[in-house]
């Protein structure tokens, strides 16, 4: 791709910076209606409001959040610069011009930057090609807000595609290396990393060949994770060519090598279910013999055809002449390998440097409250204080987390009252609670040890100390996974 060079994305990204074109910027322009309809790809609300507007701010909306054809001289008199300097950025017909690549805004917490990417089938109404460069969706986004950010010396992002995971690694590691296996994701992805003024090291190449007998302390990756398309359908964001889940396999048991002492790697995933297996077998082969801590979380399961309709609607399949053979080919794939459910999740590795590694697997489809990112890394914490001195867990001071809540239900006309404790933020967990517990939470107040808390709950309960004390060291290590009790 022929891409603007120079100081020119700088320059564009100062000009649409003056101009307000940030999420926040466009959602006043366009109102909370069409922003909304917009955050589900749909245009025609912000179409109709932005009809015949020619500010500065609406032609700029028009031609890179929406795809309309615009003024060629206009959109100069906005970005201020000429429409050759953009190069492949737009074509021009007619002194008409239309991006050929979408141009959004992207920003969480104080952050705005731009991301260019290609328009989503949704938007071209035509099923996207094998080379489609993602822009930044619900998976990219669900990554970001779950990654760890500690201040880091070295960090990788594989699979790079547009550059987002990257961009976010830049504000707190002092080099990012970004991969991918596609010179148009890595084109796009320098082209962002210029606009935003970040430097990124990007290298072409599958996995982790591009970073041999390299380490990093923190490895992301959004990769092409969905397992079973046939080789005539392949798109390079979604599948990797690999047989059922190889990708990820590969992805998880080759990382170990490349982390430092501390390291985190973290992605998404997708793994088989096959007949007769539990859930969590193919992500426990793949972690079985690494050395690292590892935490997988299944956030979803899907049968076969949901999962093959959700893949070529997203390619935007749905429409074309060859949807029933291309779903009927990609079941005959799956229906081979045994396949009775596919999982998604997230999975956070980390090298503990411990013989025996903390490995858990975890199916949690409650609605996450983002960011979940600290939920992570206290997740972490916690087993790291469990290990090193369990006991002494009872002689610090323990309080309740601000965002929890305690429920009892009871059915009408019922007698057994079951009492719940609900998270309202982070991967906001919900569980019952029994009267010890309950008597546990209420005591714990963040300045006397815990211990104090158990021994009184002790008393309410007609428990011994002894007894108390031991069955609190489960009952306190679950609540402080959870997130809980700090
Ligand atoms: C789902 S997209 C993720 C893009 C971006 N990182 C994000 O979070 O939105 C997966 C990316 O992996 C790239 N990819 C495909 N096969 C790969 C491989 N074997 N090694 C590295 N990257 C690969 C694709 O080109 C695509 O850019």
């Amino acid at each position: 791709m022929r891409l603007p060079g120079g100081d020119l994305p700088a320059r564009l990204a100062d000009r649409l910076h003056a101009l307000d074109y940030t999420v926040e910027g466009v959602r006043l322009l366009l109102g909370p209606v069409a922003a909304g309809a917009l955050d589900r790809e749909e245009v025609v609300p912000a179409t109709r409001t932005l009809i015949g507007d020619e500010s500065p701010l609406s032609l700029v909306s028009r031609a890179f959040m929406l795809g309309e054809g615009v003024d060629a001289r206009l959109l100069e008199g906005a970005l201020g610069v000429a429409v050759d300097e953009l190069r492949d950025l737009v074509v021009e017909a007619d002194g008409v011009v239309r991006a050929s690549v979408e141009l959004a805004p992207y920003g969480v917490d104080d952050h705005n930057w731009y991301v260019a990417s290609d328009w989503s089938s949704r938007r071209t109404g035509r099923p996207t090609r094998t080379e489609h460069v993602l822009g930044v969706g619900g998976a990219s986004t669900m990554l970001a807000q779950c990654t760890v950010r500690p201040d880091v010396d070295r960090a990788l992002d594989i699979g790079t595609g547009c550059g987002v995971q990257a961009l976010h690694l830049a504000g707190h590691s002092r080099q990012v290396v970004a991969t991918d296996v596609s010179r148009r994701c890595l084109d796009l992805a320098a082209f962002n990393a210029a606009l935003n003024q970040v430097t990124l090291d990007l290298r072409q190449g599958s996995l982790l060949d591009p970073v041999a007998g390299e380490q990093f302390d923190l490895v992301v990756s959004n990769p092409p994770f969905v397992i079973g398309s046939p080789e005539s359908q392949r798109h390079d964001y979604r599948d990797s060519g690999l047989d059922g889940d190889g990708l990820c396999a590969a992805l998880v048991r080759g990382v170990a090598d490349h982390l430092t002492e501390g390291g985190w790697c973290q992605l998404l995933a997708n793994w088989e279910i096959a007949d007769g297996d539990d859930w969590a077998q193919h992500p426990r082969s793949w972690v079985a013999d690494g050395g690292l801590d590892a935490w997988v979380i299944q956030r979803d399961v899907q049968d076969p055809a949901a999962y093959v309709e959700t893949w070529l609607r997203d390619a935007g399949q749905q429409t074309s002449d060859g949807y029933r053979a291309a779903y009927d080919a990609w079941m005959t794939v799956l229906d081979s390998r045994r396949v009775l459910g596919i999982g998604f999740g997230l999975i956070t590795l980390r090298r503990g440097g411990r013989e025996a590694p903390f490995q858990r697997f975890q199916h949690a489809a409650q609605e996450w409250v983002q960011p979940v990112a600290p939920d992570v890394e206290r997740w972490f914490a916690v087993q790291d204080v469990f290990a090193a001195d369990p006991s002494g867990v009872l002689l610090r001071p323990i309080r309740v987390g601000p965002d929890v809540v305690v429920e009892q239900h009871r059915e009408v006309g019922g007698s057994e009252v079951v009492t719940l404790i609900r998270r309202a933020t982070g991967m906001a967990w919900t569980g019952p609670i029994d009267p010890f517990g309950l008597d546990v939470l209420d005591a714990l107040d963040g300045v006397r040890p815990a211990a104090e808390a158990v021994l009184g709950a002790a008393v309410n309960q007609g428990v011994t100390p002894e007894e108390a004390l031991a069955a609190s060291l489960p009952v306190l290590r679950q609540l402080a996974e959870e997130g809980f009790v700090l």
